[in-house]
């Protein structure tokens, strides 16, 4: 097997975990980490004992490097996915691919106009339990799908320095669109309308930034089923992740995990331990099989999540923000 050179592009929470584990993937070897911050770049470089630079221009058409893991911020997603693959380099795109669906239209265009791979980096699909879910309904086991109801919310906000250089539509892109995805994915059916509610009940910053930082979001399948997403940057208990989709013929779901399997029984009654505090912990071995299954697709295997998927997780996240702005229900053939 060939090995193939690797840039990361963004060197902050999750490019330094990917970057860890792409220096384990064989095949796959860590090149260059690109990072305007002062030393950012630096330091996970010498990790990883690869080079480092500020400016990823540098980086896009080094004959070294045959794919990107873009990690930088949502913002710049768009621009990076075309600039690597106008130089025939493969992505791997941070969640979400674009902040709207023209972007994400952008991003597909050069993309398969270049013929590279493009994986975006919706991780849950690759969690054991959610993978379940799926097979379970593709199965027919719960017959069809009625309502799916997703809970997804954060121990924490995000850092106040990260939400100051996002978009107002921060929770829906960022938070709501892996659930989206998930709705996508376990159902096998496309969302076609989005209501949504969103509110700043729980961080000062959020509410000082005009942010929404808890939210509800409806959606219709294209099989008319329902899907029921609430959305929370608190969680007193730890980073709290379920799902069940109810059927006709029954029902099925993923409860969270665990930090252990041990109880202990007291006079008070049966006690668990708690759960994984954030995402890091959480989704630790699904981060690490979803650039397993890239390093697979750059060998010829099928993307596992597309360009198209990250455009319709994207294009529904943006139905949610303008439902929560308009107070109305925003059909996706709206957004073009
Ligand atoms: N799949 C997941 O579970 C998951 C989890 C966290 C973040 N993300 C996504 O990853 C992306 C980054 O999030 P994060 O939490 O790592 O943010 P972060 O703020 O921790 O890191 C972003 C990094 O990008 C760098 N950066 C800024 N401008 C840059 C540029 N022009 N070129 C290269 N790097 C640049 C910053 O200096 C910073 O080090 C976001 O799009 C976010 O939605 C996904």
């Amino acid at each position: 097997m060939a090995v193939r050179g690797i840039a990361i592009v963004g060197a902050g929470r999750i490019g330094r975990l990917h970057a860890v584990n792409l220096a384990r993937i064989p095949g796959l070897r860590p090149v260059v980490v690109a990072d305007p911050a002062p030393g950012a770049a630096a330091a996970l470089a010498a990790e990883l004992a690869c080079e480092a630079v500020e400016d990823w221009h540098d980086v896009v058409s080094r004959p070294d490097v045959d794919a990107v893991a873009i990690c930088s911020p949502t913002s710049l997603h768009v621009e990076q996915v075309v600039a690597f693959a106008v130089a025939g380099k493969h992505v791997f795109c941070e969640k979400p691919l674009a902040s709207d669906a023209r972007g994400a239209d952008r991003a597909l265009e050069a993309a398969e106009a270049a013929g590279i791979v493009l994986q975006v980096g919706y991780n849950r699909r690759f969690d054991r339990s959610f993978a379940a879910v799926r097979e379970t309904v593709a199965a027919g086991r719960v017959g069809t799908p009625l309502i799916v109801r997703v809970t997804s919310r954060d121990p924490e906000p995000p850092p106040r320095v990260y939400l100051e250089h996002s978009g107002p539509s921060v929770l829906f892109l960022d938070t709501t669109s892996h659930d989206l995805d998930l709705l996508r994915f376990v159902t096998g059916a496309e969302i076609v309308a989005v209501s949504a509610q969103g509110a700043s009940l729980v961080s000062d910053d959020a509410r000082e930034l005009g942010l929404a930082d808890t939210a509800v979001t409806t959606v219709t399948f294209d099989t008319g089923a329902f899907g029921v997403i609430d959305n929370c940057w608190r969680s007193a208990y730890g980073y709290d992740q379920r799902l069940e989709v109810h059927g006709t013929d029954g029902m099925t779901e993923a409860r969270n995990e665990l930090r252990d399997t041990t109880d202990v029984a007291d006079a008070r009654g049966f006690h668990s331990p708690p759960l994984p505090h954030f995402f890091l912990d959480r989704y630790a071995i699904a981060y690490l099989l979803e650039l397993k299954a890239f390093a697979a697709a750059l060998e010829g295997d099928a993307v596992p999540v597309t360009g198209q998927d990250g455009r319709a997780a994207v294009a529904a996240a943006q139905a949610a923000a303008l439902s929560a702005a308009e107070s109305r229900i925003v059909r996706l053939d709206e957004l073009g």
